[in-house]
């Protein structure tokens, strides 16, 4: 019988899934002896956690789009599959990135807690003011299903013009959405929103620094859903301490769940604990196709969601 082990509770529907299947099924506890792992994103899966399940180890099935907890390098070696749950969650982080979006530009959040402290004394001409995106240029990067809909939905919804930069220029897709490419340099320049959809690799470790922050304009914001050393939260403090950028909205933190000192201080950012995947029918959906994934390795089915 096929061991599934589940690092923490997930959508009871795709543990019944894998029961089904006549499998084993663990939540939580040591990976020993486990034939697949069920991880989420926050749990680091290397080459020791890997061994410590046994030479059985088939599949990482991954609760994320995401796969830079997982040492793809290792498991490449150790002739382990791992998969991941793309396209389910692709509306979910789009639309939170669209309310970030929003939630900054007109300052919901600092807003919100104006009202609550009991600081509205009336209506002013000058009061909360934020501003309009219509008509203003957003700057997608990494144009991946996410970035994409995004380009697609701020366009459609906010009325802004979108150009993107890649590692990958594709013509088509430019086409299909509308957009137009840009080297980093020229959107960074150009943007009056800039947001990230790229995954964390080495290569996007900390792509926006100081330097980067540099070149935007005074009154551009940040958005990020992506993963938070993509950014260096360090550098992004001290701008928007200087005024250098007009604000930032973050889903994603560089040391997760820590936040950088002097972050959580700043009026001009609006903070979420990493939800932009968080509604009922992307986690669930989530999970389904996570416990999927593992179904068709172990029984030697097409593989649809493999990464390695
Ligand atoms: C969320 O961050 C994911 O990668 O799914
Ligand atoms: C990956 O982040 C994607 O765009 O699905």
């Amino acid at each position: 019988m096929s061991k599934v082990v589940i690092t923490h509770a997930i959508s009871e529907k795709a543990i019944q899934l894998l029961k089904n299947q006549g499998y084993k099924v663990q939540v939580g506890g040591s990976l020993k002896g486990a034939d697949a792992v069920l991880s989420l994103l926050k749990d680091r899966i290397g080459a020791k956690e890997m061994k410590s399940a046994g030479s059985q180890l088939q599949v990482v099935s991954n609760y994320a789009v995401g796969v830079d907890n997982i040492d793809l390098d290792a498991a490449q070696k150790a002739g382990i599959v791992v998969t991941n749950t793309p396209d389910v969650l692709t509306t979910a982080v789009a639309n939170h990135t669209m309310a970030l979006i929003f939630a900054l530009t007109r300052r919901i959040v600092e807003a919100d807690k104006f009202v609550r402290k009991g600081k509205f004394k009336g209506w002013e001409p000058d009061l909360m003011i934020g501003t309009e995106m219509q008509g203003k240029t957003l700057g997608i990067v990494g144009h991946g299903r996410i970035g994409c809909e995004v380009a697609s939905k701020a366009q459609q919804a906010l009325g802004m013009k979108v150009l993107y930069y890649d590692t990958l220029r594709d013509k088509k897709r430019e086409k299909k959405c509308g957009i137009s490419f840009s080297s980093l340099t020229g959107l960074l320049k150009r943007v009056d929103l800039l947001s990230l959809h790229v995954p964390l690799l080495p290569d996007t470790h900390h792509l926006i620094s100081l330097k980067e922050l540099k070149m935007m304009k005074q009154t551009s914001y940040i958005v990020n859903t992506s993963r938070g050393p993509v950014i260096d939260e360090k550098a992004l403090v001290s701008s928007l301490k200087r005024g250098a950028i007009a604000g930032a909205a973050l889903d994603v933190f560089e040391k997760e769940p820590k936040l950088t000192s002097g972050l959580s201080k700043l009026d001009n950012v609006v903070l979420t604990p990493h939800i932009a995947s968080a509604t009922r029918e992307a986690r669930q959906e989530m999970a389904i196709v996570a416990a999927k994934n593992i179904i068709n390795v172990l029984s030697k089915k097409r593989i649809i969601n493999r990464v390695v």
